[in-house]
């Protein structure tokens, strides 16, 4: 066992549009974050998960789904506005653990990532030491021009959409939050490239959906029903 999780869960969901975080929504009657954190809970490499939560959502995680998050051995952390603050807290929380090599971090908005692509991830990162999943895209691409009064095509073939896990060696994580300094950046393998080292596209399964607005549960509870049979 030698992978670091971290698994953010400390937003709030808003272009899902309920009055409490997503992640609390139930996927065939458990919690978003829940069948996520299980699923990485499973891997035989998972050493430590330590989830950032938001100071609103604490009373939750230690009072309702205390017993599950001790059950999982969930370290709570404390998670930030942005969710490159959020990554931070348990970036800081994992230095030093000696008996990690690779730290994998991945949306608790996530929950139906598979075993197998967990391994590809995993094993690609201990060769370069930046890994993530991606698929590629599928739609055809349009750049707006003029305010959208015309447009022009984009090729695709090069083009791929980023999924969670990123997983990266454990310095080459906390040299890039060292370095970075407010810049917005909409994922950790964005911000691993700032320092320069190259980050390996895995292919993954379009069943690792973020759920982001509510038609995504939708598809999951479907997806999940296929994952089962
Ligand atoms: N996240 C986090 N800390 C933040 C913002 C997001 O830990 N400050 C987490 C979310 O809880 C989620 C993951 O990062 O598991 C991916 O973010 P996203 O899908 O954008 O979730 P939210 O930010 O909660 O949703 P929205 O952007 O619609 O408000
Ligand atoms: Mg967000």
């Amino acid at each position: 066992k030698n992978v670091a999780v971290i698994l953010p869960a400390a937003g709030s969901g808003r272009r899902f549009g309920q009055d409490e975080n997503k992640l609390f929504a139930l996927l065939a009657g458990r919690p978003i974050w829940l069948v996520a954190a299980e699923r990485l809970r499973a891997h035989r490499r998972v050493a430590r998960i330590v989830m950032p939560i938001s100071d609103q959502d604490r009373p939750r995680f230690e009072g309702e789904f205390a017993s599950q998050v001790d059950a999982l051995g969930i370290e709570l952390a404390c998670g930030g506005a942005e969710r490159t603050d959020s990554v931070r807290a348990g970036v800081d929380r994992v230095a030093g653990d000696a008996a990690v090599q690779l730290i994998a971090i991945h949306d608790a908005a996530r929950p139906l990532v598979r075993s197998a692509d967990l391994d590809a991830v995993f094993a690609k990162a201990d060769h370069t030491g930046a890994a993530i999943l991606a698929t590629p895209v599928t739609a055809t691409v349009k750049q707006s021009l003029d305010a959208g009064a015309s447009c022009r095509t984009i090729d695709r073939s090069t083009l791929w959409l980023a999924q969670t896990p990123q997983v990266f060696a454990l310095d080459v994580l906390q040299r890039a939050y060292a370095k970075h300094r407010g810049r917005p950046a909409t994922d950790d393998a964005e911000l691993v490239g700032r320092i320069g080292v190259h980050v390996a596209l895995v292919p993954g399964s379009p069943d690792n959906l973020k759920i982001t607005h509510p038609n995504d549960l939708i598809v999951a509870e479907a997806i999940l029903k296929t994952q089962h049979e």
